[in-house]
């Protein structure tokens, strides 16, 4: 994106955000969920970063939280109650430690990381005054918040008076004694600050929520409106029925720790919850361990996490790392991936099933959602198409919940910059050219030629055959499978796969489907020949396919990519086809329509888009003996595949016939020979043993 999209794309999503947000703290209400809107806020700290200049103060990414609610008392914060930056993937983690690096000239981050949970509920600063509970606040602006002191007093885990510890107690968790001596001291006679989270378990969620169902209430949304909702509540015995908690996560009272480790030791002490899930953590390898555990076990928890936050744990390069907008730049949360992100629609494509039914399905911007990448969105049908009003180039959310593809289920229609496109069913079947038509009484609509499905699975099967890309994994059966969930259509869609969306499809584990993956992008720069074998045109079988690309290399020009390759078949008469030695007018009419059919072309381009590239094999040994002799393989070799003989036999610049004939120079015999080798010795071709074949080519 260059600057001035980006400014244009920038203006759109501060106003799509300003207006979310405007319902979801103001009002109370919300159109798209909390997901989606960090989603969108994500993609525009990404785009501000990018380009710094275009950050104004008023961009939601400069601030903290909403307004104060007018019914609560207002209390101005001390220490003003920051928030924390997003990253939501591990190369934003890696990019997060970069930036800390370089400003304080450090190889590493010593003393590692803290990581903790990050709970989902509502942020708290709670003051003690010699000892004592005295006003708790919620975060408000960041600067002005609302006393909630008696709705706090409610919560049995937060203490109403603090503990004093023993001097053997800060010994045990090897404080120094001028620290635990001050600690002491401002129990008894100072102020303490304390931050953390207020939340509701989710027990404590579905025992109300049964609860309000039987008394006709309306049910709590989830645990954080839950916990938010209590908070607000102006009568406490109303807060009390709802049996909070509360965890703390920061001292902010200044007691010259060395690390926030000991800090938290020290909220314990003072009679504050603590989780003991919270770890250090050496380095960013680490983190991401405790990341992807929590990722995939957070439904053990009784409470609900949206992600960790990550503090660096040495707390003297917290002022040398500073604050920065709305948050500091020594933590992070690090977010797991969302069930619903918003992304953008590239292209649709329509899958041809079985039935012939067209079903479309949205090629969009890669994006994580429910802890895989995808690329792939099911549309469903036109009518969903019109009920949603999805266009090309849309901003959408799009969900996915358990292991299903993905579903678009919003368009967000504030987003567009005119350059969307109607999404219109194709008159004639994408797949095979043949008429669509509309099915009589329902939405669907069917391709006419009843041999499609088959015909296209051969085709796609065929690409990634042994003789042609050869890649693993990728049999008729996961062809069929993908074909089936509109992830593939043809050849270059192969190439625009994630592992997200292998992931959401069944018998797909994590590990087969990043192995596939790999197969797949391992055999991104194809073999010429096998190229040209692997497209299945009509009549064009491994050796035509070694006729055509000694044809393409015969060119004056170089041919190295597809878009080269092309060209040199746009640019070759059907005569010049003909002329061609061993091909036949058959086979060379098949080969000329076929680059002049337009749905091949944009597949080839496609190809290209994908990253798919071609290499010209090894230039052939010079003065081989075997330069344009033709060879037989009959029989099993016991010490090579018969691929990798022909292979060698190419190399050295022999060619490879199917049949013996009198213009056979060598056949290779193998065990059980059959008849081409009876063919061989009554023509009087010469017959190689696989000894002899060894050794004339190595
Ligand atoms: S540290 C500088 N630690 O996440 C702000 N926050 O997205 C200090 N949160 O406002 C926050 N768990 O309400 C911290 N272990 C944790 C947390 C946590 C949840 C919340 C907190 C904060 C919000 C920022």
């Amino acid at each position: 994106m260059n600057k001035q999209e980006a400014k244009k794309r920038i203006e759109k999503l501060k106003v799509e955000i300003n207006h979310h947000r405007y319902l979801y703290h103001v009002l109370d209400k919300e159109e798209i969920s909390e997901a989606a809107l960090d989603s969108l806020k994500n993609e525009l700290f990404k785009l501000e970063m990018q380009f710094p200049d275009l950050i104004t103060p008023d961009s939601p990414t400069q601030r903290v939280a909403g307004k104060a609610l007018e019914k609560f008392k207002k209390v101005e914060h001390k220490t003003g109650m920051i928030s924390l930056f997003d990253a939501f993937s591990e190369k934003d983690m890696q990019d997060w430690e970069k930036r800390a690096l370089k400003i304080l000239i450090a190889g590493e981050i010593k003393g590692g990381y803290f990581c903790e949970l990050k709970l989902d509920g509502l942020a708290m600063s709670l003051r003690y005054e010699n000892g004592s509970f005295i006003q708790g606040a919620t975060r408000g602006d960041g600067k002005v918040g609302e006393d909630v002191t008696n709705n706090l007093r409610t919560i049995e885990s937060i203490p109403l008076k603090l503990r004093v510890p023993s001097h053997d107690e800060f010994k045990k968790i090897g404080l120094e004694k001028k620290i635990s001596d001050s600690i002491i001291k401002a129990v008894s006679a100072g102020e303490i600050l304390v931050r953390g989270e207020v939340i509701m378990t989710k027990k404590t969620l579905e025992k109300l929520n049964k609860k309000y169902e039987k008394e006709n209430r309306p049910i709590l949304k989830n645990v954080r409106n839950g916990a938010a909702g209590s908070m607000r509540q102006l009568d406490p015995s109303l807060t009390a029925e709802r049996e909070l908690d509360f965890y703390a996560y920061a001292l902010a009272s200044d007691f010259k720790f060395k690390t926030h480790e000991d800090s938290m030791k020290v909220l314990k002490l003072l009679g504050f919850r603590i989780l003991k899930e919270n770890k250090r953590c050496q380095n960013l390898e680490e983190v991401e361990k405790f990341h992807d555990f929590w990722e995939k076990n957070r439904k053990k928890l009784d409470f609900e996490i949206d992600g960790i936050v990550v503090k660096v744990n040495d707390l003297s390069l917290w002022p040398i790392l500073g604050i920065v907008g709305k948050g500091p730049r020594y933590m992070m949360a690090y977010k797991f991936s969302a069930e619903q992100v918003t992304t953008k629609i590239k292209e649709v494509h329509w899958q041809v099933g079985r039935t012939g039914v067209l079903t479309p399905i949205a090629v969009m911007d890669e994006v994580s959602v429910g802890g895989v990448n995808v690329r792939h969105a099911t549309l469903h049908n036109m009518d969903e198409i019109k009920r949603l009003g999805i266009k090309i180039n849309d901003t959408v959310i799009i969900e996915r919940a358990g292991d299903v593809i993905p579903k678009v289920v919003k368009v967000l229609d504030k987003m567009r910059d005119g350059l969307e496109k109607e999404i219109k069913i194709p008159k004639k079947c994408p797949i095979c050219d043949s008429d669509v038509h509309k099915i009589p009484g329902e939405v669907a609509y069917k391709c006419t030629n009843k041999d499609c499905y088959a015909v296209n699975l051969r085709r796609l099967s065929h690409w990634s055959s042994k003789g042609a890309m050869d890649i693993e994994g990728l049999g008729p059966k996961v062809v069929e499978q993908l074909v089936k969930e509109g992830l593939v259509n043809d050849i270059a869609d192969f190439y625009s796969l994630s592992v997200g969306d292998l992931k959401s499809l069944e018998r797909f584990a994590d590990k087969s489907a990043e192995n596939l993956i790999k197969a797949i992008n391992d055999k991104k720069e194809l073999d010429l020949a096998k190229f040209i074998y692997g497209l299945g045109i009509h009549h064009v079988g491994e050796e035509t396919a070694l006729l055509l690309e000694q044809l393409v290399k015969s060119k004056k020009y170089k041919v190295e990519s597809i878009e080269d390759f092309v060209k040199v078949f746009k640019d070759t008469t059907l005569s010049e086809l003909e002329s061609q030695e061993d091909l036949g007018p058959i086979m060379a009419k098949s080969i000329y329509d076929w680059f002049q059919d337009e749905k091949n072309l944009e597949i080839l381009k496609r190809l290209q888009v994908n990253g798919v590239s071609i290499k010209t094999r090894k230039i052939k040994a010079k003065n081989s003996d075997l330069e344009g002799k033709t060879f037989v393989l009959t029989g099993t070799l016991s010490g090579l595949t018969r691929n990798d003989a022909k292979a060698k036999i190419r190399e050295l610049g022999g060619k490879i016939a199917s049949t013996v004939s009198k213009n056979t120079d060598f056949v290779v015999a193998g065990e059980n020979s059959g008849s081409k080798l009876s063919k061989a010795r009554e023509l009087g071709v010469k017959v190689l043993s696989e000894v002899d074949f060894n050794r004339i080519t190595n």
